[in-house]
């Protein structure tokens, strides 16, 4: 672990459930730095799976929901030449953190970053060949109004791509019991057929264990990917 990634862990220590589950659905202030720092850490390998499915090509316009601190955004516009990302998060402190980490990228014109939120996303119908959401559904207030807007900014025939943990792995997790939204991968799939989504596949990935190694051991989950009809 880094330096920044050490003093995360510090902060973050002790922390009670319903303020760490708080700060997950929207990290906010000095704990939230801290908590999107600790995010970008213990996420990284679904996050490196989940854009490897998303199968990025040269040139094509990505939008990003709940991007948390925008740390991999680099690494993402390496995958092909000419990659536009856009990214959007609920939180202004992730917003804010993802723009200092990328101002180069923003100043060239790659990146562009919003606080929004996935109810009302501000971009015109079709101005995405591809999107992708980490770890964020559990949070949305409505998951099929989220995946409808998410279609709607989808050109015809562009991708989703979802990751979210399985129902099972989320027993194990310290804050399940103060209430997130855990779908099953029928609800994930239903919910994607209703919002015009098509050839519609999950797949399960279990993540390497952790350094240091997570309390309940590695997290399985869905993998789903989906086509705008
Ligand atoms: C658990 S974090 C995941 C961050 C990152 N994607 C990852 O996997 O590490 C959830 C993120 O979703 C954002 N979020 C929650 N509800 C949202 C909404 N309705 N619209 C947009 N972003 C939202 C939060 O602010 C937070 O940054």
């Amino acid at each position: 672990m880094n330096q920044s990634t050490d003093s995360a862990t510090d902060l973050l220590a002790g922390l009670d459930d319903a303020t760490l589950l708080a700060q997950l659905g929207c990290p906010a202030g000095t704990l939230g730095l801290a908590v999107g720092d600790m995010l970008a850490h213990s996420n990284r390998a679904v996050i490196d799976a989940s854009f490897d499915l998303l199968d990025l090509h040269a040139n094509e316009a990505i939008l990003e929901i709940g991007l948390g601190n925008g740390e991999h955004i680099a690494a993402v516009l390496d995958q092909a030449s000419g990659l536009a990302y856009t990214g959007i998060d609920l939180s202004p402190t992730m917003i804010a953190d993802a723009r200092r980490r990328n101002a180069d990228l923003i100043e060239r014109g790659q990146v562009w970053l919003e606080t929004a939120d996935v109810a009302a996303l501000p971009f015109p119908p079709g101005a995405f060949d591809k999107a992708i959401a980490i770890n964020t559904t559990y949070f949305w207030p409505d998951l099929g109004a989220g995946l409808k807007e998410a279609r709607r900014v989808l050109r015809d025939g562009g991708v989703l791509v979802i990751a979210a943990i399985t129902p099972a792995a989320a027993i194990d997790q310290p804050f399940a019991a103060h209430g997130f939204a855990v779908h099953s991968d029928v609800e994930l799939e239903t919910a994607c057929a209703g919002a015009g989504f098509g050839q519609i596949g999950i797949t399960r990935f279990v993540e390497p264990l952790l350094d240091p190694q997570q309390e309940n051991g590695p997290r399985e989950f869905y993998l789903l990917r989906a086509c705008a009809l």
